[in-house]
């Protein structure tokens, strides 16, 4: 049962990165949006990690679990600065939104580092799993009203 559905997941990661290769960095000239752009394509390179080890695709490591979340935490600390400045790019999803409800915005952004911080010292997948249940939606909801979806 464990040998095909890993395989398939695998296909489907590698796939999503290359989307979001293609889609996120190329061609982006202001310097501000890259910064702001790495910091997120960083968080979600920490939880694609988390995620194959939730779903057992890589052996469950609790120190690489904290590790992981604390830096989802640390990044994420640094995101209501990075998009402080209402920077514009033509390769950007940010909402103009994020400028009139800043406030909102960094909520949040408080909300997934609570959520990351949450997570730390989850001690099995299953702890994982639904710890990146919790994350997932703040991702989700900041998405939702303040990146423009495509
Ligand atoms: C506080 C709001 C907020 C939170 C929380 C948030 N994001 Fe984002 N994210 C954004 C915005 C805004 C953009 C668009 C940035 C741009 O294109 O200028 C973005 C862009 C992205 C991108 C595309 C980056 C690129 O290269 O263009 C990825 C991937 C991403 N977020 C993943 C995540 C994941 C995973 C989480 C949760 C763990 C998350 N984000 C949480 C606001 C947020």
């Amino acid at each position: 049962m464990n040998r095909f559905v890993p395989a398939l997941a695998l296909t489907a990661f590698a796939s999503a990165g290359l989307a979001g290769a293609a889609l996120g960095h190329g061609g982006v000239s202001n310097p501000m949006v890259m910064a702001r752009m790495e910091a997120m394509s960083a968080i979600a390179a920490e939880v694609k990690t988390l995620t194959k080890m939730a779903r057992g695709e890589v052996a469950f490591d609790a120190a690489e679990v904290t590790r992981a979340m604390e830096a989802i935490a640390t990044t994420g600390a640094q995101v209501p600065a990075l998009f402080e400045a209402p920077e514009t790019d033509p390769k950007s999803e940010a909402s103009p939104t994020i400028w009139v409800n800043y406030p909102e915005f960094t909520q949040r952004a408080a909300a997934m580092i609570e959520a990351a911080e949450a997570g730390v010292g989850a001690g099995d997948e299953f702890a994982l799993d639904a710890a990146l249940g919790t994350l997932g939606q703040t991702c989700k909801s900041c998405h939702g009203s303040f990146k423009i979806q495509n």
